[in-house]
């Protein structure tokens, strides 16, 4: 009898342990709160590609992805879309259309992420962290990339709330 308690216990603890795994495993990515809620991401939006006005539709478990991506490899400098090792350099839509070249297109913020340049864009820089091909594809970083500019053109805060006196 106590023997049965026992794994009815463990059964539980278990239970317990397990499903907030489950809530966030990426299954569940299409309905993350902050897509919906800070991206207002519920139907497919477009994103401008390039500067020649082509956009594609990025969906809602596309940001969810990419959100992911940036919160493993991105988020220990880039909290909330600040800039924590050169704040002037962040990652909201006014810091990324004033660089040279401009970075608020998904295919522009590809290039800078495979080739980190100064704000100027004279030099490579070595502060941002590069990503190869190997790391992530091309589907992948243009996630990522759709996931920041998105986050620049809507999320609330993103990229100053942290700096107010910027
Ligand atoms: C080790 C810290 C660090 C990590 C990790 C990092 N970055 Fe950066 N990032 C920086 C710094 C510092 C700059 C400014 C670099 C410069 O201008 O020389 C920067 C600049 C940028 C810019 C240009 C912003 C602008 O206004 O022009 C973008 C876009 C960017 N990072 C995206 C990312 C993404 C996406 C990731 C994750 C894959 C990432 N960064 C990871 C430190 C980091």
């Amino acid at each position: 009898m106590q023997h049965r308690f026992f794994r009815v216990c463990l059964f539980l603890l278990a239970l317990f342990m397990v499903l907030p795994l489950a809530i966030a495993s990426p299954a569940y990515a299409a309905t993350d709160a902050y897509v919906t809620r800070y991206l207002r991401v519920t139907e497919p939006v477009p994103l401008a590609l390039d500067e020649q006005g082509k956009t594609r539709l990025f969906p809602a478990d596309e940001f969810a992805a990419g959100k992911q991506l940036f919160e493993r490899n991105c988020l220990n400098c880039h909290v909330g879309g600040a800039t924590l090792p050169d704040p002037t350099v962040s990652l909201s839509l006014a810091d990324l259309q004033g660089a040279t070249p401009r970075r608020d297109t998904v295919s522009s913020l590809v290039a800078y992420l495979r080739q980190p340049m100064t704000y100027n864009g004279t030099e490579e820089t070595f502060w941002c962290r590069q990503i190869p091909e190997s790391w992530l594809s091309q589907a992948q970083i243009e996630s990522l990339a759709g996931f920041v500019l998105r986050a620049a053109q809507t999320a609330p805060g993103w990229g100053g709330a942290l700096f107010p006196e910027k």
